[in-house]
């Protein structure tokens, strides 16, 4: 029996009905069972502001606890304008000071980038994944995520109705655990 594990889901949409939320709960449901999933709130951390470092709000500190505490981070984004939401980089700056105590190093991820349209998030998943090569998060090379078409997988419950999409992503999920246990053990 595999050992339970946290990981720490970090979405990069507020909006309600976010096709990227549906997917991470789809992700969650289809995971190996050892697997915990535990959404974080990016919303309401302020604007990343250095001069903040020595007196942290306590969104930030909150959110850098959530993260520390998880034993992985699985980040779920769409692309606004070929790059990743301006919310999810500000998390990602968030947790990424102050400098030498940053949440994200060695943190084992995965990053699933989706689109209503045909790219799937390609250029937010890359943009995403330059700025973890910095911070040391060993990531998922392999299945590459890039979630086409993403309006047409849900019904109006948010259930995933698509049954190639559950089975790449169970795939993934294993995938995704086995990366975990590599780097944890
Ligand atoms: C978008 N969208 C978008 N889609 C895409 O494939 N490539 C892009 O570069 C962009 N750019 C973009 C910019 C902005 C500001 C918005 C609001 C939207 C469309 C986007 O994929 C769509 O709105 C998704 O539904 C957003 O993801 P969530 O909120 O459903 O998770």
């Amino acid at each position: 029996m595999a050992q339970s594990r946290t990981v720490a889901v970090v979405v990069g949409s507020l909006r309600k009905e976010s096709f990227s939320r549906k997917l991470a709960k789809a992700i969650a449901a289809v995971a190996p069972p050892h697997l915990t999933f535990d959404f974080v709130d990016i919303g309401q951390l302020q604007h990343f502001n250095q001069d903040l470092e020595a007196t942290p709000t306590a969104e930030w500190t909150a959110f850098r606890e959530s993260i520390k505490a998880a034993d992985a981070v699985l980040f779920v984004t769409p692309e606004y304008n070929r790059g990743l939401p301006g919310v999810l980089k500000n998390a990602i700056d968030v947790g990424s000071r102050p400098y030498g105590a940053s949440v994200w190093n060695g943190k084992p991820a995965a990053v699933v980038s989706n689109s209503p349209g045909a790219i799937g998030g390609f250029g937010a998943y890359h943009q995403l994944r330059q700025s973890l090569v910095f911070l040391n998060v060993p990531t998922v090379n392999q299945p590459e995520t890039y979630v086409g078409g993403v309006a047409e997988l849900f019904d109006a419950n948010g259930e995933l109705i698509n049954e190639s999409t559950a089975e790449f992503l169970t795939g993934f999920g294993q995938t995704f655990a086995d990366a975990i246990e590599r780097h944890l053990s």
